[in-house]
């Protein structure tokens, strides 16, 4: 077996091949002046069993990376592929919601599926969903964060308040919840646009003594978490602790996030990011 890391991906796929033993090849990764991709593989694959680690953020990017390496992967006659993307984009757009607009998370799924021959995520955002065989047409093994979440939780916080800011948050801060023993709310939220989002006001009277934690799977314009937040500035519990599994942080988010009245941000390196605190490399990968 050998592991084949994505640049954006190194650290991760350091402690992967440390925790399980599997050695890093070498891949030589460069962009050509007119923004064409050069790859060369550097370490002999022929018969190898390849893990690729790649997390799925920015995947327009990442995916002619994967395309290339797997095509290369197979010319050099590896054995079999495994990519390990503990970010897996293209998945909410799971449905139709206008008339015209491409269900982008089949296409991708269908894509994957034909270069990679099994696939490993953490916490894939399935609401329409119920599960990844559904699109992709590989085996696929889906990982959850939450025992690291809770142990994070457990070790820093000592009266947790869990808060979901949607329904579709609901399944982690309830798995957590029971995890912990502690309390869960979850609020609703009404998506208006990509960067407009409503979020209904909690009541929060039981739980004044209690540290909230905002939990979701992914952190993306943050617009949903500083939505909840603001509401919650209009209640008198504390500045919460916000805990995203994938912090896919586009743009300012993350700086918006940080300035919006939360008293820290924790994720974890499912994508490689300063917010990470929590390191999911000892899940259960092979
Ligand atoms: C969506 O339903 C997810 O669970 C997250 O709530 C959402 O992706 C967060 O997105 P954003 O950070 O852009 O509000």
């Amino acid at each position: 077996m050998l592991i084949i890391s994505h640049p954006d991906q190194i650290d991760l796929a350091r402690s992967l091949s440390h925790h399980h033993g599997i050695p890093l090849a070498e891949l030589e990764y460069r962009k050509f002046p007119d923004g064409e991709t050069y790859l060369r593989l550097l370490t002999p694959v022929k018969d190898a069993n390849i893990v690729i680690v790649c997390s799925l953020n920015h995947p327009d990017d990442k995916i002619m990376w994967l395309y290339l390496l797997c095509q290369t992967l197979r010319t050099e006659g590896v054995n079999s592929i495994h990519l390990i993307a503990p970010y897996l984009g293209y998945m909410r757009q799971d449905t139709q919601f206008h008339p015209g607009e491409s269900v982008t998370s089949k296409y991708f799924a269908q894509l994957l599926s034909q270069l990679v021959d099994k696939m490993t995520t953490i916490d894939p955002h399935l609401h329409r969903y119920k599960s990844l065989s559904e699109i992709y047409t590989i085996p696929t093994t889906v990982l959850h964060a939450a025992p690291l979440v809770s142990l994070w939780i457990s070790k820093h916080v000592k009266t947790p308040l869990l808060i979901g800011p949607d329904s579709e948050s609901a399944q982690w801060a309830s798995d957590l919840s029971s995890r912990l023993n502690v309390p869960f709310i979850i609020l609703e939220k009404n998506r208006l646009g990509d960067h407009d989002v409503e979020v209904s006001i909690p009541d929060v009277h039981l739980y004044l003594d209690h540290t909230p934690i905002l939990i979701d799977d992914i952190i993306s314009t943050a617009h949903t978490m500083i939505e909840t937040i603001s509401h919650l500035k209009k209640t008198p519990l504390r500045p919460p602790i916000c805990i995203g599994i994938h912090a896919v942080f586009s743009g300012n988010a993350f700086e918006e996030l940080s300035q919006s009245g939360c008293s820290k941000i924790v994720t974890t390196n499912s994508i490689t990011h300063p917010s990470n605190q929590i390191d999911i490399s000892s899940l259960k990968f092979f």
